[in-house]
This record gives structure tokens, sequence and C-alpha cells, in this order.
């Protein structure tokens, strides 16, 4: 199996370069883009070259150093205003993902806290690049962590229905949903993945295609609306799902089309399960209606990759994401163990563990 794919890089020191994998150019070709400037990251989330939550939250705290480039010799309080302003900027990409803003918040509370315990604007910066490679680095230990709290839900000879990509390219590691399914498969038992294509942009199909085949893992692709087909034909035993933003009721925001695959896992009785570290939760909105949708151009819709497939003019409704009510989930994996049949208590229980409240 080939090692998790290096979606984010950071070479060099405090002055150092930023490139993602162009996830806008998967599966034809596997190219890095150089992010020289904050404006170029804030474009380079908005056409999706890098997503998926919780690599947006890794992407946003290297962006923090990309904007201070040689902000060494800022007195002090320039500095603190530059990182609020960049972070403040970057902020406004994308909407949905959680991870997003709590990156840019480690951010901002370390150089705050630097600064007020006197540091140089050098050290400080220092500090900075310390914080994101620890942002990335605890990514990848919390999706180790989900795989094999996961993995404790598959067996082998299961087949996994799976929407959007949650795996290794929404990451600095291996993924949150398709975690389990890596650790069960490294352990000997054999996992099968059916990937929705997950319209419009089709995640499904370029990126968790892709990045599953790319590890010898057993991967059909279907198209969205044969979901249905597929739960009800018998042959998928669980579907396994990321998020983007957990309210503390449980509700759980992802990719547009997984409340749909949620209803047809509960009227065919199969398990909905949604895995995610406690950094997609955001403890300040009470349930699901809070949590703001990001709306997408129409053009992805009509045109998404090549040749018209709707009339000019056509009025579009394209959400980027949708709501699944907690009472649909199974369970939500996360890095503090299992919350069963979750609600506002058992959510709030697990928060409380992680010291996130
Ligand atoms: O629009 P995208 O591709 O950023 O949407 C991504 C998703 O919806 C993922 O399922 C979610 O971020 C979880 S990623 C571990």
């Amino acid at each position: 199996m080939l090692g998790p794919v290096d979606t984010i890089r950071w070479e060099g020191g405090r002055d150092g370069r930023l490139s993602l994998l162009e996830q806008t150019r998967l599966p034809a070709e596997t190219i890095y883009t150089k992010i020289g400037t904050v404006d170029e990251l804030v474009a380079a989330i908005r056409r999706l070259a890098v997503r998926g939550a919780p690599a947006i939250g890794v992407a946003a705290a290297y962006g923090v150093m990309v904007g201070l480039r040689g902000a060494e010799e800022c007195d002090p309080e320039t500095l603190r205003a530059r990182v609020r302003e960049i972070a403040g900027t970057l902020a406004k990409s994308r909407p949905t993902a959680v991870n997003l803003f709590y990156g840019l918040d480690r951010m901002v509370a370390r150089a705050e806290r630097e600064l007020a315990a006197g540091a140089s604007s050098p050290a400080t910066l220092d500090a900075l690049l310390d914080e994101a490679h620890t942002i990335a680095r605890e990514d990848a230990a919390t999706c180790d962590r989900l795989g094999e709290v996961g993995a404790e839900l598959l067996s082998s000879g299961m087949t996994v229905l799976t929407h959007c990509n949650a795996g290794a390219l929404a990451t600095a590691g291996r993924g949150t949903a398709l975690a389990p399914v890596y650790h069960a498969t490294e352990h000997g038992m054999k996992i099968a993945v059916y990937a929705d294509e997950t319209r419009p942009l089709l995640q499904g199909a370029r990126l968790t295609a892709w990045e599953l085949a790319r590890a010898d893992i057993d991967v059909t692709l279907l198209t969205d609306s044969a979901a249905g087909s597929a739960l009800a034909s018998g042959v998928i035993d669980a579907v396994f799902v990321g998020a983007d933003r957990i309210a503390r009721n449980g509700d759980v925001c992802n990719k547009i089309g997984t409340y749909s695959v949620a209803i047809l896992a509960r009227a065919n009785e199969i398990p909905f399960y949604v895995v995610a570290p406690l950094s997609t939760f955001d403890p300040e909105l009470r349930d699901g209606s809070e949590i703001p949708i990001e709306q997408r151009p129409a053009e992805e819709v009509t045109e998404g990759f090549g040749p018209r497939t709707a009339p000019d003019g056509i009025r579009v409704y394209n959400p980027a994401f949708d709501v699944t009510p907690a009472a649909l989930v199974t369970a939500i994996v996360t890095e503090q163990g299992l919350v069963r049949e979750p609600n506002l208590t058992r959510v709030e229980e697990v928060l409380r563990r992680g010291g996130r409240i």
C-alpha cells in the first residue's frame, strides 16, 4: 500500500514555501501549486485546490506564515495587527468547515501569547511556524487515532459506502472516514469501498477513487443516484462519511448529498457512521440549523467539466453542504472514542473529555 498523500507541503523555515497538491487536476495530473501570497491561498481554497475540512485548517495555518514573509522587521504592535488581518482575510475563503477557523484561531492566539510574553518579532514568527507544524502533526496523529477507533466497527469482508472525499486528500494525515478502512486493511482485513461520485465536483470519482485505488483498496465507483439502489441491494454493510461541522446536539454538516445517503441508510437499516476530529465540532452552535452553508457558482452544475449540460440562463440551486440530523447518525467516531446515538449530552461529554469546552 502506498503511504498517505502529501496534501500540503511547507519547505524551509519561517520564510519557507507553501505548496499544495492541486486537487482540481486529479486524477489526470499530480502537480503541486506554489502559494506565494495570502490572496493566492484564498483563491486556491475557493477553487478547491485544497479542500476537506481538516486540510483547509492546516493550509490556512501555513497561510498565515505566507502572509508574514519579511515581517521580522515589524515592531510587535504591527506584527499583532498583521496576524489578525491575514487571519481575517483567510477566514473569508470558505464559510462552512469550522476547522478553518479552528486553525486560524490557534495561530492568532499563539501570536498574542508570544507577543504578550515579550517575544521579539523573529521569535514570534518561529513560534507561529511551530504552531502551524503542530496543527499539521496533530491532525495526522488524530487521523491515525480515528482509524483505530473506527476500525472497531469493521470486520473482514465488509463493504462500506462513502460520500465525497474524507481521505488523505482532505487532511494532513490518512483521512477521517477512510482512516478506519486504511487501518483495518493494514491489519489484514479485506474491506471494500463503494464511492459515490459526489456531484457536482466529483470529489468521490476524482479523489476518493484515486486515493483508494492507489492504496490497492477494492473500490467501486457509483453515481450519487445509484446509492439508494446499492443500499437496498444488501451489498453495503455500513456508511462512513466525514464532516465539515458538527453542532453541539450532534447534527452533522457534510458534503451535499450526505443527508440523502443518511435517509437511505436508515430506510435500509444500515449503520451510518460519521468520522470526525474534535476540531470539526462547533460548541457554539446549538444545532445544525445554525451552520452557515456555502452556496457555490451555478457553472459547477451547468458546465462543471466542459460542455454545457443545461440550458443557458437556467436558475441553479447549488449548496455545497447539507445537514444530517443527529437522529440519523448511528455513531460519531472521534479521537476520544465513539459517540453512539449522538445528542447534546453525549456530544458535550466528549467535548469536555477532549478539552474543547
Ligand atoms: O467541498 P469539499 O470538498 O471541501 O467538501 C469536503 C467534505 O464535505 C468532506 O466530507 C469533509 O470536509 C470531511 S474531510 C475529512
